[in-house]
Formats: structure tokens, sequence, C-alpha cells
């Protein structure tokens, strides 16, 4: 069984109340709250066996508590990504600084432009990974993403997106076959191969959960999606991210899990 040892998260700022946001979750966060937030965050990670390093926030850059898109980090290697929002783009620079301290010269690898990718967009399962093609995600960025990769011994292959910011925004591999999708992955020919659970359109930020060492962490005030997790037979935790929901940010964008 695959296990976590490390995660990497970063502290929200204050300029997050400026964050990119589609409004699909109304409201600007509440700075005080998403820290409370984040706390229990990463009380809940460290639930899970996991070090968590806590990076501090960075003024610069509204987004850049969601650590998920300037990194992919895999058992194998490191990947700095090139963000595809060009508010976001500068987040990478303080990432590899931390990724450095894991992961040794010849086994950092990096997109460059005018490739462009977002970790948001990359969902592992196993040795294989699906890579969304999103507006944040090119062609090219995941033609060098794939090549990378391949490098390594992994598979990869390309899902289009048509509605979602990121691919991991609509689906989640929670490990041992199974999978949460929601809304347009509920019938795409890429997952077939997967135990799927169908998240209703109601709960469909719940889709994205994250396992961690046989644990699922839930988004708090889903209840079918909650059943459905503890039904799978893992241990679940809650966790309310309704601060970064209003910049349409969820459990996986708010660490690097590796
Ligand atoms: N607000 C997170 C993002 O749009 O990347």
């Amino acid at each position: 069984m695959r296990k976590f040892s490390h995660v990497i998260v970063k502290r929200p700022c204050r300029a997050m109340t400026e964050g990119i946001t589609s409004g699909l979750y109304p409201g600007r966060p509440d700075y005080n709250l998403a820290l409370i937030q984040h706390d229990a965050y990463i009380e809940a990670l460290k639930q899970c066996g996991v070090d968590v390093t806590v990076l501090p926030a960075d003024e610069q850059f509204p987004d850049s508590c969601f650590v998920e898109d300037p990194a992919v980090l895999t058992e194998r290697c490191a990947v700095i990504t090139n963000p595809g929002a060009a508010s976001r783009n500068g987040e990478t620079a303080s990432i590899e600084e931390a990724v450095r301290k894991f992961y040794p010269e010849d086994r950092i690898e990096h997109i460059i432009s005018p490739g462009t990718l977002e970790g948001g967009d990359v969902m592992m399962c196993g040795t294989h990974f699906f890579v969304g093609r999103s507006e944040r995600t090119n062609e090219e960025g995941i033609r060098q993403f794939i090549a990378i990769l391949e490098k390594y011994g992994y598979t990869c292959s390309e899902v289009r997106l048509e509605e979602v910011l990121h691919l991991k925004t609509g689906v989640n591999y929670l490990e041992n076959n199974n999978m949460l999708v929601s809304g347009e992955f509920t019938d795409k020919p890429e997952f077939e191969a997967y135990r799927k659970y169908v998240i209703p359109e109601n709960e469909a930020y719940a889709a994205n959960c994250i396992w961690v060492n046989d644990t699922v962490i839930v988004p708090e005030g889903y209840p079918a999606v909650l059943a459905t997790v503890k039904a799978m037979g893992y241990r679940t935790i809650t966790v309310d991210t309704s601060e970064f929901r209003k910049l349409d940010g969820g459990l996986s964008c708010l660490s690097l899990r590796f």
C-alpha cells in the first residue's frame, strides 16, 4: 500500500481576500476564519501519520495557500509546474525551495513556457497519472509532463475538461480502485476501470476529498459524500473549508502529499 510520510502546506495570507474566484461559491473569504480552518486541516493531516511542513504566508500571492498547483510530488521525482494563472505563476520559487529539502537536485524537474500546468489538474492513481487539459494546463505543458513521468517509469494520459477549474475539482482517487466522480467526469471512458462513486450534484464540491494513509478527509457539510466514504470502509475526518471554497479551493489544493 502507498504511504505518505510528508505533507507541505502554506499558511493563508491576508491578501487571500483578493484571490481568484469563479464566484460559484459567493463571498470573500474571512481571513481569520481561514486561519482557524487551516489549523484544523493541519491537525487532521497530523492525525493521518504524516510530518507536516508549514510554509509561511506570502502576501505577494493571494492564492499561494493552494500549494498543490505549483508542484507535483511523486515517489520518484518532483515536478515544479508552470501555473497557467498569471497571478499564480511566481508561486513556484518558494515551493521549489521547500521541495529541495526532500528531493535531490537530479530528481527535480520543471515545466517550462510555453507549457503551462497546475498540480490541481494532476491525479495520481498508482503508477498512472491523469492530467486535465484545462484553462490552466495546456497541450505543451501536458506533453512535457508526460515526457518527464515516462523518464521515471510512470504512465500518464490526458483528460479534457469542459466545465470545472481543475481535474481534481471533480474527480479524486481514494486508492483501492475507489474513485469519487462528479458532473462531467461521471461517464468519462477514461475512468471506466475504476469503482466509481457518483457524487450528487448538490454535493459536487465534496468530490474533492483526500486519501491520506487510509484515512479520507472529507469537507464538512456534505452528508451524502461522508456516508459514501464511510461505507467504503475508510476512517474519515471532516474539515470545514468554507473560506477556501469561496476561492474555488478544496482539500486537495491545500497540500502537497508525498
Ligand atoms: N483560487 C484558486 C485558483 O483559481 O487557482
